[in-house]
């Protein structure tokens, strides 16, 4: 049989949902209440061994016919403050899969929404784990499987949980994900199960684990597979520890760490690689935590997947989030050293279609400009760590809006040229707000250019009345005096009179001079070719600027560049 290890299940929400507390309930351990201030500041790996979750789910995987392979789930707590982005994409990028925290009473919250755009980001399948079902009104929580408590409960408490529920799943709907409650999913490869849970009761807990060792077993098993050699992970956290020195936390996801392995870790520039060799191998006991447990076992081995906290000199220098590779061999340390750079280079997201294009000079600048771009809701097709290319600027020019971002990466003159040939954008800076500023300046640059346009080409509305002693000729063409009583007149525009068109003005004259258009209160000559006074019109009579359709749409999108009197006189033909 194949080799398969443990799925690495990261815990992901908005501050305080209860992340830790869902966690340690799971655990038996008081982790929550030991951390600084309450608050989960790194990420931390925990193992739950295949022994626990059976005695855990036992009645539950029977009904459900689960026959368990994996050898134990590894979760990892990620903190939910908005400080600690990069942490939380660092939980989604390794996991396997990944639990979506989400308070039931509050629902969607800032980071609710970032972290589903990380998962979206790295295509992490993942369950919704609703929780504080405890504070439902009425409702009576215990330790349990939510699907026995259910029905035990009162009808109105009932309804109240499916209501908040259903607006979970609602809220789900508009992120574009198909959810619900777990025993009501069909179709597990297309909807996300949501498990309402309790971690202060542990209600629902028995569920969850049952849920996402299933759904790991029965879909990620092929990504489970572990090669035996060298070994891949990513730094979770970098520490200083009594008697050993700077200690980095990693999580191994595939093959095999040995104390005595060269140790390649990618900086957050391809120059600062560090390679050392590993001195110690700490393991945190099973159901304990690597960053509160004191007592580690030292190991020779570890195989993926696991948490564990190695000893090296050189460290200093390590940045949390970095890849990781453990080779045995000296002669292959350059390999690694080029995995762990393209890996670096690769750190990118397509997620959307379409978008803006962003480069870098570092993985931490990149993702501070991701996040204030996703922020700003501007879409983006592709980031990377580097200068601008060729394939940048070629890529950039079949978008729907051609710009390149560029911080810290000043393009080099020949680059620049071949965005100007290509119609292609670039902002550059060494200041991320300045970046935004001059994109901001640029967009309403052409907001008002189009507008401009729009207004060129489109009929505004006038109204005119023929004065009385002012018929200069009467036919072929007719040329008579009009006051403007409201709005705009330009030769071109066809006049009505009781809304039937009677013709096209040829020419304006003001004091015996040709003028291209007239407004409210001037008194003008118009000529007009097919027009005869005293048949068509009269002294004295009211003409109107007729207007298509699309003029009046066209008009109410530039309403703010018309005049009070348009502004009235378009209304009153709506
Ligand atoms: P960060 O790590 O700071 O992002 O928070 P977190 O998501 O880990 O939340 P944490 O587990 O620290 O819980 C926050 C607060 O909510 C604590 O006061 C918990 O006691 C409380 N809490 C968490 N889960 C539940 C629950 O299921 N029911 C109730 N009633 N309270 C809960
Ligand atoms: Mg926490």
């Amino acid at each position: 049989m194949k080799n398969i290890r443990s799925p690495i299940i990261a815990i992901l929400g908005h501050v305080d949902h209860g992340k830790t507390t869902l966690l340690d309930k799971i655990r038996g351990t008081a982790i929550a209440s030991s951390e600084a201030g309450g608050i989960t500041q790194a990420i931390g790996a925990t193992h739950i061994p295949i022994s626990t979750i059976k005695k855990i789910c036992g009645r539950l995987l029977e009904k459900m016919k689960i026959k368990l392979i994996i050898p134990s789930l590894l979760f990892i707590d990620t903190p939910g403050h908005e400080a600690f982005t990069t942490l939380r994409k660092r939980g989604g990028a390794v996991a396997d899969i990944a639990v979506l925290v989400i308070d039931i009473n509050e629902g969607f919250r800032p980071q609710t929404e970032e972290s589903i755009n990380f998962l979206k980001q790295f295509r992490t399948p993942f369950v919704v784990a609703a929780t504080k079902i405890d504070r439902i009104t009425g409702w009576h929580s215990e330790e349990r499987c939510f699907l026995e408590s259910f029905p035990e409960q009162t009808e109105r408490a009932q309804e109240e949980m499916e209501t908040k529920l259903y607006n979970l799943i609602g809220q789900l709907k508009l992120h574009g994900f198909d959810a619900e409650r777990y025993d009501r999913v069909r179709d597990y490869t297309r909807q996300v199960a949501v498990v309402p849970v309790s971690g202060i009761t542990g209600e629902g807990i028995p569920d969850l684990l049952m849920v996402l060792a299933g759904i790991s077993q029965k879909f990620l098993k092929d990504n489970l597979e572990v090669q035996p050699g060298e070994g891949k992970g990513t730094v979770l956290e970098v520490k200083e520890y009594r008697g050993l020195g700077v200690t980095i936390d990693v999580v191994i996801y595939d093959g095999e760490i040995r104390r005595g392995d060269y140790l390649i870790i990618g900086g957050s520039t391809p120059e600062t690689t560090v390679i050392t060799r590993v001195k110690a191998l700490l393991k945190p006991n099973p159901l304990s935590e690597m960053r509160v447990e004191k007592n580690f076992i030292s190991t020779e081995r570890v195989s993926a997947a696991a948490g564990v906290k190695i000893a090296a000199p050189g460290l200093e220098n390590v940045i949390a989030g970095s890849p990781l590779r453990a080779v045995s061999d000296k002669s292959m340390i350059d390999k690694a050293v080029k995995e762990v750079k393209e890996e670096i280079e690769e750190v990118e997201i397509e997620t959307d279609h379409t978008g803006f294009i962003l480069k870098a000079d570092t993985l931490g600048s990149l993702e501070a400009l991701i996040k204030s771009l996703k922020s700003m809701n501007m879409p983006i097709r592709k980031a990377h760590v580097g200068t601008i290319t060729k394939t940048d600027i070629l890529e950039a020019k079949t978008m729907e809006k051609p710009l390149i971002f560029a911080f810290g990466v000043a393009p080099s003159d020949e680059i620049k040229k071949l965005a100007r040939d290509n119609n292609v954008k670039i902002f550059s800076s060494d200041v991320i707000y300045k970046l935004i500023e001059d994109y901001n300046k640029w967009e309403e640059e052409k907001r008002k250019l189009k507008e401009e346009e729009l207004l060129e080409k489109t009929t505004r509305p006038g109204r005119v009345r023929i004065m009385r002693g002012c018929i200069f000729r009467r036919s072929r063409p007719a040329i008579f005096g009009v006051e403007v009583i409201k709005g705009t007149i330009k030769p071109g525009y066809r006049l009505t009179k009781n809304g039937k068109i009677i013709g096209e003005i040829k020419e304006i004259q003001s004091r015996g001079e040709n003028t291209g258009e007239a407004h409210t209160a001037d008194k003008v000559a118009l000529s007009m070719e097919d027009v005869v006074i005293g048949e068509h019109i009269n002294e004295g009579d009211i003409l109107e600027v007729f207007l298509t359709d699309r003029d009046k749409t066209n008009l109410e999108k530039i309403r703010s560049k018309l005049s009070e009197d348009e502004k009235e006189l378009l209304d009153e033909e709506q």
